[in-house]
């Protein structure tokens, strides 16, 4: 049997009712992953819905779309940024009912430790979602001066011992392997908190700041709202507070803006999903849509 890589979707159910999925809709899926929520997403449109999606990772990418065979012509995939998204769907000329982000990395990414995420097994300093662009972790953790380093696990860890951790890896470093470096971040750390590892924060801010994760994320949400069909809705999924607050503050300018807010307050998983899937405890659903009577204004201004 082969040996496929598992993710389970967070919050589908709550996706589907948000995003409206109806046979015949087009939809986009921006964080394609393992395409737990395309393939749902397909199934809810059958039988003539059609699914645009794409992922920063190519090794995703390519077990999406053995997942998705089945579907034949009625999804088209490409390996790019979701901030290229506007670009991409405007030169295919169809505004979509529905677009859907799901936020960060997938347990097939963390769980691979070739990939450099992981902090408990050993493998290369990398945290590229996208192998193939920009420069691996060991890049920032060897050359960034220490001051820098301390602002980057402050700012994308909320690590209050940011001065701390960044003043151990300057003296101990070059390192070129995520637990020689977990190790180091552990000891300058201090004690870990309510079982949490102590390693966590930094890991986070690191693979941020690698693939630059929350850089122009408000503006790609107003520019991806912009691209809805009339009636089209974005729904969007964060793991951590610096993401969420991103998202919150970005529909909240859209709602200013005519867009109807669907979710005053985020969507939560719910106590058995958190239950069997420790990933969805963190994750938060908002989603907006846009109204035809938005496009109405626009058309009589
Ligand atoms: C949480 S997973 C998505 C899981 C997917 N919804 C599923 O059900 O299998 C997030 C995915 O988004 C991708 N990703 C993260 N940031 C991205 C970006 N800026 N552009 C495109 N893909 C991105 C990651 O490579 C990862 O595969």
């Amino acid at each position: 049997m082969e040996d496929t890589p598992r993710h389970v979707p967070v919050l589908l159910a709550e996706v589907l009712e948000l995003l409206a999925v109806r046979p015949g809709g087009f939809h986009v899926d921006g964080t394609l992953g393992l395409g737990g929520h395309a393939e749902a997403v397909l199934e809810r449109s059958s039988p003539d819905g059609a699914l645009f999606a794409v992922d920063r990772d190519p090794a995703a990418l390519a077990h999406a779309a053995r997942r998705l065979a089945r579907f034949g012509d009625r999804v088209a995939l490409e390996h790019a940024d979701f901030r290229e998204l506007p670009e991409l769907l405007h030169k295919r000329g169809l505004p979509p009912d529905g677009i859907l982000l799901d936020l960060g990395v997938s347990s097939m990414q963390l769980d691979d430790p070739a990939r450099g995420f992981s902090f408990r097994n050993d493998g290369p300093l990398d945290m590229r979602l996208d192998p193939t662009r920009g420069a691996p972790a060991a890049e920032l953790v060897n050359r960034l001066p220490e001051q820098e380093l301390a602002d980057v696990i402050y700012r994308f860890g909320e690590e209050h011992a940011s001065r701390r951790i960044a003043r151990a890896i300057v003296a101990r470093r070059p390192f070129h392997t995520t637990l020689a470096l977990a190790d180091v971040v552990r000891r300058a750390a201090g004690r870990p908190r309510r079982g949490i590892d102590n390693a966590t924060k930094t890991f986070q801010a690191l693979r941020i700041a690698v693939n630059e994760e929350l850089d122009d994320l408000g503006a790609t949400l107003h520019r991806l709202a912009d691209c809805l069909a009339p009636g089209g809705r974005l729904a969007v999924i964060s793991f951590h507070s610096l993401e969420d607050r991103a998202v919150k503050y970005a529909f909240r300018e859209l709602a200013a803006r005519g867009y109807s807010l669907l979710t005053k307050k985020p969507v939560i998983a719910s106590e058995a999903e958190q239950r069997s899937n420790p990933r969805a405890r963190s994750a938060k659903l908002r989603a907006v849509r846009r109204d035809p009577a938005l496009d109405a204004l626009g058309e009589a201004a």
